[in-house]
């Protein structure tokens, strides 16, 4: 088995040590209050019986021909994605169109879920592992959302539907699937119905830059960062 950086082991991050460590440091990062309000979200999640916990990836049955080239899933917390569209609205000048937000590598469902229920229209995820695909379905199910949905397919091999508005990738996969993924894109755009963003959170690369429009590059106190593209 290979390990890189992109498929490293994150399940540490369920267990109690490293949980308290989080709240010690969300606690020095972001104060009481924020850190108060990361804990109620987290018991609200269990309470609602939604699973969005970080797994690693590599002992999961994967789709497609880039195995060996995606990252472990960790999960968007609501309040990030919150924040993130509410800066990319200060970026553009303008609120977003939300009728479509496709999220690719979407794991088991957080960013489609939250990004349905802060209004967009309709939410489709891509992931390429099965087992995180089915517990996204799970959550999709436990919430009774209608327009969310998860596929479960390799990233390249999805386009974007015409009508979309958002894209969303939380640092998904290395530069291989990146640059397949440019490519269609490229194709893909011509035919778009709407102005369509590209939200790059916590980038581990800038190969987007080479074809589409950096926005505004975003780096937050608790060390996740936004990049931001006009496609
Ligand atoms: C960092 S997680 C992000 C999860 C989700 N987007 C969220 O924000 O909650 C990255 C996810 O991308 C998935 N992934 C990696 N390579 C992929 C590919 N080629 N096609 C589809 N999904 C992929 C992984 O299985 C993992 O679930």
């Amino acid at each position: 088995m290979r390990v890189t950086h992109t498929n490293a082991d994150m399940s540490h991050q369920n267990g109690i040590a490293y949980k308290f460590g989080e709240v010690l440091n969300s606690l020095g990062e972001n104060g009481l209050l924020p850190t108060i309000k990361k804990i109620g979200q987290r018991i609200n999640y269990k309470i609602r019986g939604l699973d969005f916990s970080t797994q690693n990836i590599y002992d999961l049955t994967r789709t497609g021909e880039y195995k060996e080239h995606g990252t472990a899933l960790v999960s968007t917390s609501k309040d990030f994605l919150s924040k993130i569209i509410s800066d990319l609205e200060s970026a553009i000048g303008k609120p977003l169109n939300r009728n479509l937000f496709i999220d690719y590598g979407s794991g088991k469902g957080a960013a489609i879920i939250h990004a349905r229920e802060l209004g967009f229209k309709r939410a489709i995820g891509v992931e390429f592992a099965k087992e995180l695909h089915e517990v996204a379905e799970e959550n999709i199910k436990k919430l009774k959302l209608d327009n969310v949905d998860s596929f479960y397919a390799d990233a390249t091999t999805f386009l974007p539907p015409l009508d979309v508005s958002v894209i969303y990738l939380f640092n998904p996969f290395d530069e291989v699937v990146m640059e397949k993924f440019i490519f269609n894109l490229k194709e893909q755009r011509k035919l778009f119905k709407n102005d369509v963003y590209l939200i790059y959170g916590n980038a581990s690369l800038d190969i987007l830059s080479k074809s589409f429009k950096l926005i505004k590059h975003i780096e937050y106190q608790s060390g996740s960062t936004a990049d931001f593209y006009e496609i």
